[in-house]
C-alpha cells in the first residue's frame, strides 16, 4: 500500500494547508510593509490545541525566508526561562548570521552574551572533573536584551534581510524576556529597519501580551478555529489524491462530520482510514472502522494525559463544563450544575485555566481549551462518576474519612447518606437537559462573536 499521506502530530506539515488562504495572504502584505520600510504591527495568531498554529507559522515562515526574511522562529516552554530558549535558538542559527558577514556575526554573539548560557565552571583538579551548574534561569538584563537586539537587526537590515521573529506557544514566555522583544518590533516600527513579529498560542495569549506591553493592543489578532465543511474536504480529499485514491462521498461526509474540522482530527481520521482501503477508493467501511481506533488513541494519549493531571474536584468541573455541551458557557451556569455558588468553585476554576485545561474566552465565561472535550467526557462519564463517589467533590461536607484499615491512601466511604447524596446529585446532573444554553451564557457566544 502507498505511503500514509495524512500527517497527524504536533507541528507536522500537512500535504495541503486548507483553510489558511487569508492567513498566509495576512502574513505577505505585513511582509511587503516590512520590506518597504512602513512596518506593520506584529500578527498574533490563537487558537485551540492541535488547530494548526505551529504549521502556519512555519509555513509562513518558510515562504518570508525565500524573500530575504531572516526567520528566527522560537517555541517558548512552560516553566522555562523564554531567554534561554532564545538563546539556544539563536545559538544554533550562528552561523547562519556570521554567513551574512562579520558585522552581523558579530551582532548575535552580542546577543548571546547578554542572555543566560549554559556554562560550567572546570575546577582546576587532577583526576576528577565537576561540572557546576551556572545560573542558567535568571532572566537577562533587559535593558542590554532590548539594546543588543536592536543592534543586530540593524546589522540585519545593512545586509538587507528583514528579521522575522516568530514566538510560538508565547502565553508561556516569561513577561520581562517578552516584554523586551515587544520593546525592540515596537521601536523598530517606521524605520527602515522593520521587524516583522509573529506571535502563536492558545487563547490566553491575548491577555499574556496585553500585560507584556500596552502596545499588544494594537497587534492584528486572528482566531484560528476549526476548518469549514469545503476546506475539511479538500484537506482529506487532496493528499490521497496525490496517489489517485478518491473518497467515496459517503465516506467523506461521514469523515466531515466526526472530525468536526478540526485540523488535527482530519489528518488522525485521515491516517487510519486509509490503512484499510483498497482499490484506491476510500470506502464508508474503512472510515467506520477507522472510528473507534481513533477514538481509543484519542482517549488513551491526547485526553487521557490532560485528565491525569486533574485531582477529583478538577475533573468534577470539568464533568459539569461537559455536560453543558460544545462551546462557551457562563461560570454561574457551571457552579449551578455543582450546586456551588460561582465563588466557591472560582480556585478550582482557577486551577484549571493554570494547568492549560480550560481558558475564560472572556469574563465571567469558560471553555475546554482541548477540542471536543465534551465528547471524550460522555464516551467515560460513568467511569468519571465512579472516581467522584470515591472522592466527591466537597469532601469537608460530606464528612468523609480513611476506613481503618483502608489500604494506602484510598478513600472509603464511612457516611452512606454522603455517598447517596452525591450518587443523586449525579443522577441529576445526567438527567438534565444536555443542550440547554440558558441566556446568559447564549448572549456571552453572542458577545464572543461581536468582539471576533
Ligand atoms: N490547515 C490545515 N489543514 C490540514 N491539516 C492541518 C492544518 N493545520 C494543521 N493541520 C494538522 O493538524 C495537526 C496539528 O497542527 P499544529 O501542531 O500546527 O497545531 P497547533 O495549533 O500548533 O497545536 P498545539 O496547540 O498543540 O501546539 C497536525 O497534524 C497538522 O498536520
Ligand atoms: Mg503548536
Amino acid at each position: 500500500m502507498a505511503t500514509n499521506p495524512y500527517r497527524p502530530g504536533p507541528g507536522l506539515p500537512p500535504s495541503v494547508l486548507a483553510g489558511r488562504e487569508a492567513a498566509l495572504q495576512e502574513a505577505r502584505l505585513a511582509a511587503d510593509a516590512v520590506a518597504s520600510g512602513l512596518g506593520t504591527a506584529p500578527l498574533v495568531y490563537f487558537g485551540l490545541r492541535g488547530v494548526g498554529k505551529t504549521v502556519l507559522i512555519r509555513a509562513i515562515a518558510r515562504e518570508l525566508e525565500r524573500n530575504r526574511f531572516f526567520p528566527l522562529i522560537i517555541e517558548a516552554e512552560k516553566g522555562r526561562a523564554f531567554s534561554r530558549t532564545f538563546t539556544e535558538v539563536v545559538g544554533q542559527r550562528i552561523d547562519d548570521f556570521a554567513a551574512l558577514g562579520t558585522q552581523v556575526g558579530r551582532g548575535a554573539k552580542r546577543l548571546l552574551g547578554v542572555l543566560p548560557t549554559v556554562s560550567f565552571d572546570l575546577p582546576n583538579e587532577t583526576g576528577s572533573i565537576s561540572l557546576a551548574r551556572a545560573k542558567i534561569d535568571e532572566n537577562p538584563n533587559v535593558k542590554s536584551l532590548v539594546d543588543s537586539l536592536t543592534e543586530l537587526n540593524a546589522e540585519l537590515s545593512r545586509a538587507r534581510r528583514p528579521l522575522l521573529i516568530a514566538v510560538d506557544e508565547a502565553q508561556e514566555a516569561d513577561l520581562a524576556t517578552l516584554r523586551a522583544v515587544l520593546r525592540v518590533v515596537h521601536a523598530s516600527m517606521g524605520t527602515e529597519r522593520a521587524i516583522l513579529g509573529i506571535f502563536a498560542g492558545t487563547p490566553t495569549l491575548r491577555a499574556h501580551l496585553g500585560r507584556a506591553h500596552t502596545y499588544a493592543e494594537r497587534f492584528s489578532f486572528s482566531e484560528l478555529t476549526m476548518l469549514d465543511t469545503e476546506d475539511t474536504r479538500r484537506a482529506l480529499v487532496v493528499p490521497a489524491e496525490q496517489y489517485d485514491t478518491q473518497f467515496t462521498s459517503e465516506a467523506l461526509e461521514r469523515l466531515v462530520n466526526v472530525t468536526s474540522g478540526y485540523p488535527y482530527f482530519v489528518q488522525l481520521y485521515g491516517a487510519y482510514s486509509w490503512q484499510t482501503h483498497q482499490n484506491h477508493i476510500i470506502e464508508t467501511r474503512d472510515v467506520e472502522s477507522a472510528i473507534p481506533l481513533v477514538e481509543e488513541k484519542l482517549d488513551a494519549g491526547f485526553y487521557r494525559v490532560r485528565l491525569d493531571r486533574l485531582s477529583p474536584r478538577e475533573v468534577a468541573y470539568v464533568m459539569a463544563l461537559g455536560s453543558l455541551g460544545p462551546g462557551i458557557h457562563g461560570v454561574s451556569e457551571v457552579a449551578a450544575r455543582l450546586g456551588r455558588s460561582v465563588r466557591d468553585v472560582s480556585s478550582v476554576r482557577n486551577r484549571l485555566i493554570e494547568k492549560g485545561m480550560l481558558y475564560s474566552p472572556l469574563p465571567g465565561a469558560i471553555a475546554f481549551s482541548v477540542p471536543l472535550f465534551e465528547r471524550f467526557i460522555e464516551r467515560h462519564r460513568t467511569e468519571l462518576e465512579r472516581v467522584l463517589v470515591t472522592e466527591p467533590y466537597d469532601r469537608r461536607k460530606s464528612n468523609y474519612r480513611l476506613a481503618p484499615g483502608a489500604p494506602g491512601k484510598s478513600l472509603e466511604p464511612t457516611l452512606r447518606p454522603a455517598r447517596a447524596e452525591f450518587k443523586a446529585r449525579a443522577k441529576r446532573l445526567r438527567n438534565e437537559t444536555q443542550g440547554r444554553i440558558v441566556a446568559e451564557s447564549a448572549a456571552l457566544i453572542r458577545e464572543a462573536r461581536d468582539e471576533r
